[in-house]
């Protein structure tokens, strides 16, 4: 241990902290440790007073769980490197334990604590809590990063941020220097970023003694993180969860929306105060199941009280996401039948947040979730039933704050036969193209002794080195390229990346650039796949020929119940005959033409939101063009060339689809597929070898 290092661990013992900054400054006036005592009322992070809005919400955060047990939990974390932290959804792991670090580490200007989430939405909202905790401005001491949205600054010292982002920055800084501590959060939900972070941090921990890792979790897979991580310490949050009365249907539901449609209504006219939480799949259906919920409820007249229905998913805007938190209505008279707030959201509520004052849940058991056959390489999102343990998550939800009900729009038989025990790793169920992608670039070549939680079946990760060597990202020894390095940086698909890429040679990348933001913004992931394996292959042409059926619906088109006619009229104008991703440049390019205009995109059916969003993230993808000298141009409008040119750089990208790669038997011989096939075979070897010598 250095002399440095030593000196630190003593010091961090000094409880006077004054005599601690006295001490430091002799010792090394340029090292960041605890700031000096600052008189109390003074926030020490910004040097501001304290609000009276800081006291308010520190006597509530003060009851929280998590609190009875930070000095415990500090304890351990000086003593481990490690720590595993199991607590109930709402017990304050999220917002608090980063706090509490924060509070005990030298957290200084180069290193910072990093909090991961899976979910965007919920990076964004946590943050925006915790700044308003620690009474700062978001954005400065506290901020959030997402993909394609940073809000950060060099004065942030705590940064909640997508596992993917982290993921991403390791990328460009593999030992994730500019980190004192990370918080793996939601571990449990076992997202694929997550799944490689954790591969990832464990080699990492092994380079960086100075390097402390938090995994914190909802449900009880705990003991199988203790096991990967090497028997570190597990601490639980003792849950105060209220009981909770489950009521499963008689018989099978034939349309869940009408269902959990129909039992809102019934538990607002019947059942006492507390909010609703309804769980839908998606934008779509939750957009719908509000406006009917309103108008049934307004129906029903005086004889029920007010509610507000809220809406809560992924792509809501920042400020429509705050309503979720905002108080149920008052009785409209004293005395007269209770208010409420029906939340219907997706599977966002289920653990990354909580929602105070639900008393009823309403779980229809579907989610969606991204599926993926290697077989015929299509990644699709699918309405598919959740697990046990979700179901269970979903049903706590209703106990928070007082005993509650869960109502399961299915049958305990189905229930008890059909539902899962856990939902399968994501990495189970994906393309991981993009991944092996980003592991080679962090310079991990050994993707088969690479140390996944749960290993991708061989066939899948064989797909995505075949992929990536086709695309021209790997050469035939599974080597990064020059080319693959570049592809990496952009946070795009392998495929659309490689688009990106070439679009220069072929005098569009203007074009390419537009379309890949648009479907950066489409909210249906599994899209390109999808389109990919049915589009065709044709002269050197990519030829969608089944548009109608294609997943790449960008939600940049609104079709509203009421106008559902006039919306696709609407669409069809903007059709190209070639294909969806015609079709979304032609909107990109109507939208530009007429100025942007928010009334324009009314009279059109056009999400005015999307094309913003569209328009930045194609800024963003300019930028790293333009840092690796990537012309921007176009080929002449009028030129017979200008669509066949868009298509060729489209097919480089998207090579893979030519339908004699269906079939698995007839595959080309690559050379990423035989080495992949050795390295397995010796795999085999070894653990045979292994087995006859015990
Ligand atoms: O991570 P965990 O589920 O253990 O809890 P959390 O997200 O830290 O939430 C703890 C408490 O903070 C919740 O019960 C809410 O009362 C509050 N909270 C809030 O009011 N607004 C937010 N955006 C997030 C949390
Ligand atoms: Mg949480």
């Amino acid at each position: 241990m250095s002399t440095e290092r030593k000196r630190k661990v003593s010091l961090f013992d000094v409880v006077d902290e004054t005599s601690v900054s006295a001490k430091l400054s002799k010792v090394n006036g340029s090292l960041s440790f605890k700031p000096p005592a600052v008189p109390s009322g003074i926030n020490r992070w910004n040097g501001r007073p304290y609000s009276t809005r800081y006291y308010e919400i520190l006597e509530k955060r003060k009851a929280l769980p998590v609190w009875q047990q930070k000095d415990e939990f500090l304890q351990v974390l000086k003593a481990n490197q490690t720590v595993i932290l199991v607590g109930e959804t709402g017990s304050g792991k999220t917002t608090q334990i980063p706090q509490f670090v924060l509070e005990y580490e030298d957290v200084g200007k180069r290193s910072m604590v990093a909090c991961t989430q899976p979910r965007r939405v919920a990076a964004m909202s946590v943050s925006r809590r915790v700044a308003e905790e620690m009474d700062v401005t978001i954005g400065e001491e506290v901020g959030y990063s997402i993909r394609f949205e940073d809000c950060s600054s060099h004065k942030t010292m705590l940064k909640y941020l997508t596992d993917g982002m982290l993921l991403r920055e390791a990328m460009a800084d593999p030992l994730l220097e500019r980190y004192k501590v990370i918080v793996l959060d939601e571990a449990h939900e076992r997202t694929l970023a997550t799944d490689v972070l954790f591969g990832l941090l464990k080699e990492v921990l092994k380079n960086r003694s100075d390097l402390k890792l938090v995994v914190m979790s909802a449900t009880l897979e705990a003991e199988k993180f203790q096991g990967y991580f090497s028997g570190a310490p597990l601490m639980k949050v003792p849950g105060r969860l209220h009981p909770v009365e489950i009521f499963y249907t008689q018989d099978p539901e034939r349309d869940y929306l009408e269902a959990a449609i129909r039992t809102v209504v019934q538990i607002h006219m019947c059942e006492p105060q507390g909010d609703i939480l309804v769980f839908l799949t998606g934008e779509e259906e939750i957009e719908d199941a509000c406006r009917k919920l309103t108008k049934e409820i307004n129906n029903l007249g005086d004889q029920v009280g007010p509610v507000k229905v809220v809406p809560l998913y992924s792509t809501l805007p920042p400020l429509m996401q705050q309503k979720i938190f905002e108080p149920a209505p008052a009785p409209l008279e004293e005395g007269g039948p209770p208010g409420r707030k029906i939340v219907v959201s997706t599977n966002i509520a289920e653990t990354s947040l909580t929602i105070d004052g639900i008393v009823y849940v309403i779980d229809p058991g579907f989610s969606k979730q991204k599926v993926y056959n290697p077989r015929i390489r299509v990644e699709s999102l699918l309405i598919s039933p959740i697990s046990k343990a979700s179901a269970h998550q979903r049903a706590g939800r209703a106990g928070r704050t007082q005993p509650g009900k869960c109502f399961r729009l299915y049958t305990e038989k189905s229930f008890k036969g059909d539902l899962h025990e856990q939902t399968y790793p994501e990495i189970l169920r994906s393309n991981l193209a993009n991944t092996v992608l980003t592991l080679k670039k962090l310079g991990i070549d050994d993707l088969v002794h690479f140390d996944f939680m749960d290993p991708p079946a061989p066939e899948t990760l064989m797909r995505a080195l075949e992929v990536l060597n086709y695309l021209g990202a790997l050469d035939d020894d599974g080597n990064l390229t020059k080319l693959g390095e570049i592809m990496s940086e952009f946070p795009l698909d392998p495929q659309m990346a490689k688009m990106l890429v070439v679009s220069p040679e072929f005098n569009c990348s203007n074009e390419i650039l537009s379309i890949s933001a648009m479907l950066s913004v489409s909210h249906s992931t599994g899209g390109l796949q999808a389109a990919i394996a049915i589009a065709k292959y044709q002269n050197g042409i990519l030829v969608c020929k089944h548009c109608t059926f294609c997943l790449v619906v960008p939600n940049c088109f609104l079709r509203p119940r009421e106008a559902q006619k006039a919306a696709d009229e609407a669409k069809a104008r903007f059709g190209h005959i070639d294909g969806d991703h015609l079709t979304l440049l032609n909107v990109y390019h109507a939208y530009k033409q007429n100025g942007e205009d928010s009334s324009w995109c009314y009279e059109n059916f056009i999400n005015h939101r999307t094309m913003k969003a569209a328009d930045n993230v194609r800024q963003q993808l300019v930028r790293i063009m333009a840092r690796f000298n990537m012309k921007l141009c176009s080929t002449d409008f009028s030129s017979r060339d200008y669509y066949i040119n868009i298509r060729k750089a489209m097919l480089a990208g998207l090579i893979d689809i030519a339908p004699h790669y269906y079939d698995l038997s007839n595959f080309p011989s690559c050379e990423a597929k035989r080495m992949l096939e050795r390295l397995y075979n010796n795999r085999e070897r070894e653990k045979a070898d292994s087995k006859t010598r015990k």
